[in-house]
């Protein structure tokens, strides 16, 4: 038989495998969540994400300088925070002292050139678990956008590097912007969750900071997965109103709409591999019916393929050690 193209040959072995790839994965894709608690020496496994922990301050700085350590240069900060402390302002996200702000602090101080981003959307502080204040069942607009503002303020105070505002009301980058600069910011950044979808993938997550919405679901401020002309309506508005980095969330459900803004858009992509992909794996490895490393690289490579420049996953650190061999 004689073929004019042999396709396979670019695939014969491992050597030329390597040499024709075409996405590699380095620790500089990624952006490591972390859960901070109150408490000192805590460190407590969040039933639902296995081998993931929330941590004191004290053991995050440790963990921090590990990441380092192994070349991760980004860390998105989330934090528990008391019941008694939560109400439907979410005042406490603004405390110059709350454990936020001291997190932002200590980790600047312990590691500088590590990029501190911060979640910015009310739940964890919210007494109904939603992303903003709640009146007549409703979750408002413009109260919970200037509340937004005085978070994202505060944690810029307190050293933040990027705030992440995740809570998709309308026109909060735009309003979060301009207060940074009317407040001398000139230089922290933006990562907005610009395309967030409703999606049951975040449960995991909600027990971590049991932060699960008290009433209904969050349909009326994040995207309906049916959508995708939609993400970009909303991604670029967000870049009009001055974000420098925009998110698609979840990722590996969402890999068309990854591509599609990254056709579309001339700033950074970045992409939540978000706790319920990440509990996926982990239950289906622990089944004995997936290789979690496996699972983990190819999942990896394939939202940085379909567009992503950065990703936010809680594999960062696994990740990073696999692609070095240990
Ligand atoms: C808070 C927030 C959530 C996530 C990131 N920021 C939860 C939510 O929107 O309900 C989800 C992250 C994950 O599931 O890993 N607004």
């Amino acid at each position: 038989m004689y073929l004019q193209r042999r396709n396979r040959i670019l695939r014969t072995n491992a050597s030329i495998r390597s040499l024709v790839a075409e996405t590699i994965l380095t620790p500089n894709d990624f952006i490591a969540p972390l859960f901070i608690d109150e408490g000192e020496n805590v460190k407590t496994e969040i039933a639902s994400m296995q081998g993931y922990y929330r941590n004191s301050l004290d053991n995050t700085i440790a963990e921090v300088k590990e990441l380092w350590g192994l070349g991760i240069k980004s860390v998105l900060l989330f934090i528990k925070c008391k019941d008694e402390w939560k109400d439907n302002t979410g005042k406490e996200a603004w405390n110059k002292n709350g454990l936020m702000q001291r997190s932002i602090k200590a980790i600047k101080d312990a590691v500088p050139d590590m990029i501190v981003m911060t979640d910015v959307a009310l739940d964890p502080y919210s007494s109904y678990g939603h992303d903003g204040i709640v009146k007549d069942g409703e979750i408002v607009n413009d109260e919970t956008v200037e509340a937004l503002v005085k978070m994202s303020v505060s944690h810029a105070e307190a050293g933040a590097d990027f705030v992440a505002p995740s809570d998709m009301m309308d026109g909060r980058i735009g309003a979060i912007r301009e207060a940074l600069e009317q407040n001398n910011f000139r230089k922290v950044g933006i990562m907005s969750y610009s395309a967030k979808y409703a999606s049951c993938f975040y449960g995991p997550f909600r027990d971590a900071l049991d932060s699960a919405p008290g009433f209904g679901d969050k349909k009326t401020y994040q995207m309906n997965y049916a959508n995708r002309t939609e993400a970009i309506k909303e991604t670029l508005m967000d870049i009009e109103e001055g974000a420098d980095i925009v998110m698609v969330k979840p990722a590996m459900a969402y890999l068309d709409i990854i591509r599609e803004i990254k056709n579309t858009v001339e700033v950074p992509v970045s992409a939540y591999h978000v706790s319920g992909e990440y509990a996926m794996i982990k239950a289906a490895a622990k089944m004995g019916w997936l290789d979690e490393n496996k699972a983990i690289v190819e999942s990896l490579t394939s939202i940085k393929r379909a567009g992503a420049d950065l990703i936010a996953t809680y594999f960062a650190k696994s990740a990073v050690q696999l692609l070095q061999g240990h």
